[in-house]
């Protein structure tokens, strides 16, 4: 299909207005092929003078104080130009920046260096094993050294050095000197589980603060967009500052519209796609936060049902095979039915203390366990086996029952029993255990359906100890 010829007209006359923006009068032409992004000046009559650059036949070069390096490239969304380290003077560990001690920035200047940088000092003196820099034998820069894209003729020279510059002391010079090291490269984003010869080629970053409003001397210095103002803080200095309706674009170094379009249409698919992409990421971030809830609320549930089942089994078990529910005893009435913890009715002692035969006024005949005191490891080994049995507390009951399934994947299941019991049982009795155990663990399933039903646990529980009575008989 044919576009209508008026559609075509607006196109034409969209594509002008675009060149027209790009090729503002602030902007500096391209160095060869090079572009020259603002805001930096080839010449005085373009750019930003403060971000001043030179372009030799068809090559950018950065200057330092003391001399000047290739730009290797630039990136102004991200306010980063790469500039190519010196090289080395020709068979030495010696860089040919060497006589001006190496890069130095102009501190006045809006550059500085960034922690982008991975910096390898080579041919060092001994005075450098006290710096905080590494050093070790095994440092990154004797990695590159012996590989075969390293500096050959620094494989003699035995200490060299690495650290991520852009620390205060760095941020504008990389320093060689004769007592500290001769010669130097850097990585930009290196990655040091790359093998050498997946690095890229050596380059060091350099980061720009956005630059201000342009300085101006008279309103004949500003475009028709903006107006030659003196700067706020009273320094002297003028500048162009944007008229209505428009805002400082730095990275642009344009006044640019402010976020409303206007009539002509020119950004209305911009704001839709950015639209689009807000409401996406809304929804997005909605369905996001929906699924998590669904998730942590899920697991809370199935946790809770958790501990609800296992209470619920406790009281069945304490409650089943008599009329009497569980009962919590003073330690006075727990006295009386030991007579006073008397030696007669002592039954046997264990690691973690002695259990006594009690009586209670009703008759009926309990087992008293007592922790030894002051014995913390008698106490320990207590606690683990009342934790063992309290199924009910609220977060420990989920971890006991992973640690027992774990102890029992393990086949550590005789760990996890209070050794008092082991002792006391017979093979028949542990086996006994065992069996339960497993039926236990089944119990706590995560998925119902691999869960045996009630029924199915009481049927269990009736062959187990059918066998262990048959045998016992047997016996
Ligand atoms: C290390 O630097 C010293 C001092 O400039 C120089 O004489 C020597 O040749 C360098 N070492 C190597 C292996 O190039
Ligand atoms: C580098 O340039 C600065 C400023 O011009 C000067 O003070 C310094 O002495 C120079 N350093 C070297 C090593 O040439
Ligand atoms: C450093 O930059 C400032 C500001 O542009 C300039 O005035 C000064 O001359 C520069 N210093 C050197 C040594 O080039
Ligand atoms: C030095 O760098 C190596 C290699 O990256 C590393 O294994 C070592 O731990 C570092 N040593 C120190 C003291 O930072
Ligand atoms: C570099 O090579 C030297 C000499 O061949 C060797 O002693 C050293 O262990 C090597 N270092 C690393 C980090 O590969
Ligand atoms: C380098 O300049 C950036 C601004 O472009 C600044 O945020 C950063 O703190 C500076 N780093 C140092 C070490 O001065
Ligand atoms: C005023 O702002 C200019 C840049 O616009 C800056 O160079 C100067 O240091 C500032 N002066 C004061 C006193 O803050
Ligand atoms: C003024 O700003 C508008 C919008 O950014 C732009 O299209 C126009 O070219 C600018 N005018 C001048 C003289 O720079």
């Amino acid at each position: 299909m044919k576009p209508p010829p008026h559609r075509l007209l607006l196109t034409a006359i969209l594509l002008l207005r675009c060149a027209m923006c790009t090729f503002s009068a602030k902007n500096c032409p391209n160095c060869g092929t090079t572009p020259v992004p603002y805001p930096f000046s080839t010449a005085s009559t373009c750019g930003d003078p403060q971000y001043k650059i030179r372009c030799n036949s068809g090559t950018l070069l950065f200057d330092t104080l003391n001399t000047s390096y290739p730009i290797m490239s630039i990136n102004p969304s991200i306010q980063r130009l790469v500039i190519q380290p010196a090289s080395l003077l020709p068979n030495t560990c010696v860089t040919s920046d060497y006589i001006y001690e190496g890069i130095s920035l102009n501190e006045s200047l809006p550059f500085n260096i960034t922690s982008d940088n991975t910096i390898m000092f080579l041919n060092c003196t001994e005075s450098l094993l006290r710096s905080p820099l590494n050093c070790t034998s095994t440092s990154l820069c004797h990695v590159y050294v012996n590989s075969t894209k390293g500096e050959a003729p620094c494989q003699a020279a035995p200490i060299c050095c690495t650290f991520r510059a852009g620390g205060s002391s760095t941020a504008h010079r990389i320093r060689v000197k004769d007592t500290g090291c001769r010669a130097y490269t850097s990585f930009v984003g290196l990655d040091s589980v790359l093998p050498v010869d997946k690095w890229s080629n050596p380059g060091l970053a350099i980061e720009w603060v956005l630059p201000q409003e342009p300085i101006c001397g008279s309103q004949a210095d500003c475009d028709g967009n903006s107006t030659c103002r003196p700067a706020a803080n009273l320094s002297g200095v003028r500048r162009c500052y944007c008229t209505g309706g428009l805002h400082w674009d730095p990275i642009q170094g344009i006044c640019a519209h402010d976020a409303t379009c206007q009539n002509d249409g020119s950004c209305g698919g911009s704001t839709k796609t950015a639209l689009i992409a807000g409401l996406t990421s809304g929804i997005g971030l909605t369905l996001l936060v929906i699924v998590i809830s669904v998730l942590l609320y899920k697991r809370r549930r199935r946790i809770k049902e958790a501990q609800e089942r296992l209470a619920r089994e406790r009281e069945e078990i304490l409650n089943a095979g008599g009329s009497r529910a569980a009962k919590i005893f003073t330690g006075k009435q727990i006295k009386k039915a030991t007579n006073n913890f008397s030696k007669d009715r002592l039954l046997g002692a264990g690691g973690y203390g002695e259990v006594f035969k009690g009586i209670l006024d009703d008759g009926t005949v309990v087992a008293v366990k007592c922790a030894k005191l002051g014995n913390t490891k008698g106490t320990d080994q207590l606690l683990t086996s009342q934790k063992a049995l309290d199924f009910t507390r609220p977060e420990d009951d989920i971890n006991l029952a992973v640690y027992v399934q774990r102890m029992m994947e393990e086949e550590k299941l005789m760990d996890v029993i209070d050794p008092f019991l082991k002792v006391k049982a017979s093979s028949l009795q542990l086996e006994t255990v065992k069996a339960l155990a497993f039926l236990a663990l089944s119990c706590i399933e995560e998925k119902r359906q691999n869960r045996p039903s009630m029924k199915e646990v009481a049927e269990e529980i009736e062959y187990i100890t059918t066998i262990a009575t048959a045998r016992e008989v047997e016996n």
